[in-house]
């Protein structure tokens, strides 16, 4: 938290500052109040007759002290928010640039939900926990001590009341505090729950809609919610319950006061005006006190929100950077040895000892039955995952000792769940290699089959995509995304079954568009339909993660059942357009 203050410390120290001006203001003005009842109104000096210009002269000196104290105020707040703000702008930052970092696995741990309440929620209150703190530590400390001191200057009996008030105090503030303090992180994490909640169900309300699963999302958000009101309301009662209960013990206070203050009247070490002095720094003690409730309150929960916020900044990228970024004499090449995989956390194990070459230039097709390992496959030809056991090479290399970047920028990858982006379809394109011409970008817009619903639209390439791509249809957007990964001109193309709500039709033309447009890179086609695959140099066939067969289509008719049975299941298809 210190390298985030450090930077706007300044801020914090003038704000400061103004904080000590204001509060010295408040702390003066009981002393005149005393002098306004006793020497001008009761006349104490005067032989018990009132004096008017007194009253108004000191009454004026009041008045600015007010105002003076008024103008610190309003800097104080100014200066506080300098700081809370500046400080919470660096922090989102900081954390937006680590998600970026963050790994797959990193990814599937956090989860999208905790990771936006995180960056929103979370660091709003660790934001104003730090303004709260810069404002109301010293706002807090300088009334409670300052009254303790001029109640002492004014009088030690009355002095000596206040402070034997004290330890009940801080009694009752330790016993709420820790009743509180363990729901702050129980709200954080139920707010993520909500979200978590909220983006699925905004994200998927199409689906929601069109199964009638509206009255089941309500009642699971409904539920979610009522358990974070439940956990707010006991915090709340416990802050309810605390202020009375401090109230009721400084009214104690000052009813002692009254009464050891007309007894001292009476004998002569006390006045009138000394009484109402001293009432008065009991309020201002007991606002000193309230206050540190209120940020204590603001503190815990800050404290809960930062736990949270710097896991996330003290998040390490679980996928070490090898470093290198020098080229081969392949390219294209990838080679998985001996490769096994499990998802992180995950005991089951998803591909088993794969062995398989696939070298530059070449088309392979992977096919397989739903959940069979394709895409972890392919996967771990990026880097998204890294293999538990055995080796991915790539040129040569294995993927662990290439710098990242480096290595994507050899593979471009259109994914099973095309993402598109709210921006142009020329932007969403270009996302591929940016600063790509409008050439290139209709060259793979042409190569994708894209082209011709693209300019068919109003606007063109300018026409923009709604959130999510949801202004396109499957296909329409599944092409988007190949032309982004085709404008890339990478050396190795893959698709993880991209093509799959293409009509057979425009999916042939795409491949035999892409055949004549980049011949030297290598092709991965991961697709559930023979005509998709059938012209590929080779067809891995995975089953259970193992790779069961391997061969041109011709070669598996005749020697891979699996095959055969998926052949004859799309044959009437396969008749017409193979
Ligand atoms: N992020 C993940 N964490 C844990 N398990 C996962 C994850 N992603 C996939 N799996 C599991 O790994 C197995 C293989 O999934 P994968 O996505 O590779 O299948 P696939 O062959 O691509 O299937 P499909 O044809 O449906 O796309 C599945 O059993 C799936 O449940
Ligand atoms: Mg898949």
């Amino acid at each position: 938290m210190w390298k985030y203050i450090r930077k706007y410390l300044h801020f914090a120290v003038i704000a400061a500052a103004f904080m000590v001006g204001e509060v010295l203001m408040d702390l003066l003005q009981p002393e005149l109040m005393s002098a306004i009842v006793d020497d001008g109104v009761l006349g104490a000096g005067t032989g018990g007759v009132g004096n008017l210009h007194l009253i108004w002269t000191l009454g004026l000196k009041m008045i600015c002290l007010v105002l003076f104290g008024g103008l610190c105020g309003s800097l104080n707040n100014v200066f506080v928010h300098l700081t809370g703000q500046n400080i919470g702008n660096d922090m989102r930052k900081d954390c937006f640039r680590k998600i970026m970092e963050f790994s797959f696995p990193q990814m599937d741990r956090f989860g999208a939900g905790s990771l936006v309440t995180r960056v929103t929620n979370d660091i709003t209150q660790v934001q104003n926990f730090v303004s709260q703190f810069v404002r109301g530590m010293i706002r807090t400390s300088m009334l409670m001590f300052g009254s303790i001191f001029f109640m002492f200057r004014l009088n030690r009996d009355f002095g000596r009341i206040v402070l034997c008030a004290f330890p009940f105090i801080v009694g009752i503030l330790a016993l709420c505090l820790s009743k509180a303090n363990p729901l702050f992180g129980k709200l954080q994490a139920q707010l993520d729950e909500i979200n978590a909640i909220m983006q699925e169900d905004v994200s998927g309300i199409r689906i929601i809609k069109a199964c009638v699963r509206e009255l089941y999302e309500k009642i699971r958000f409904g539920k979610a919610n009522d358990e974070l009101v439940k956990t707010q309301l006991q915090v709340l009662t416990i802050f309810a319950f605390m202020n009375p209960a401090v109230n009721a013990l400084m009214y104690v206070v000052v009813l002692i006061i009254l009464a050891a203050g007309s007894v001292e009247v009476g004998t002569g070490t006390a006045t009138p005006g000394t009484i109402i002095a001293a009432i008065t720094y009991t309020t201002q003690l007991l606002n000193g006190i309230l206050m540190l409730v209120m940020l204590f309150q603001n503190i815990s929960r800050g404290i809960a929100s930062w736990g949270r916020v710097r896991e996330v900044l003290d998040s390490e990228p679980d996928l070490k950077d090898g470093g290198f970024t020098g080229s081969t004499m392949l390219h294209g090449q990838i080679e998985f040895k001996n490769v096994s995989f499990a998802y992180p956390g995950s005991p089951q194990v998803v591909l088993k000892n794969i062995n398989l070459t696939i070298h530059p230039g070449e088309t392979v097709a992977i096919m397989g039955t739903t959940g069979c390992g394709k895409s972890s496959l392919v996967n771990l030809i990026p880097r998204f995952y890294d293999a538990t056991e055995g080796d991915v090479l790539v040129d040569g290399v294995n993927v662990r000792e290439y710098d990242q970047k480096a290595l994507r920028r050899k593979i471009s990858i259109a994914l099973q769940k095309s993402e598109l982006f709210s921006a142009p379809i020329r932007e969403n394109i270009a996302w591929g290699k940016p600063g790509a011409s409008a050439e290139e970008i209709a060259q793979a817009a042409r190569t994708a089959q894209a082209d011709g619903f693209i300019c068919a639209a109003p606007d063109g390439y300018d026409t923009l995509v709604a959130e999510r791509g949801m202004s396109l249809s499957g296909g329409q957007k599944q092409r988007i995304s190949i032309a982004r990964s085709i404008v890339k001109g990478a050396e190795i193309l893959i698709f993880d079954d991209s093509t799959s709500a293409l009509d057979l039709k425009t999916e042939a033309d795409l491949y035999a568009a892409l055949k004549e447009t980049s011949p030297a890179s290598t092709k991965i086609i991961i697709a559930q339909r023979i005509a998709s695959v059938r012209r590929a140099d080779r067809i891995v066939v995975l089953e259970g993660g193992q790779i069961a067969a391997c061969g041109t289509h011709e070669e598996l008719i005749k020697s891979c059942p699996v095959y055969q049975d998926i052949y004859d299941s799309q044959m009437g298809e396969e008749e017409r357009y193979g």
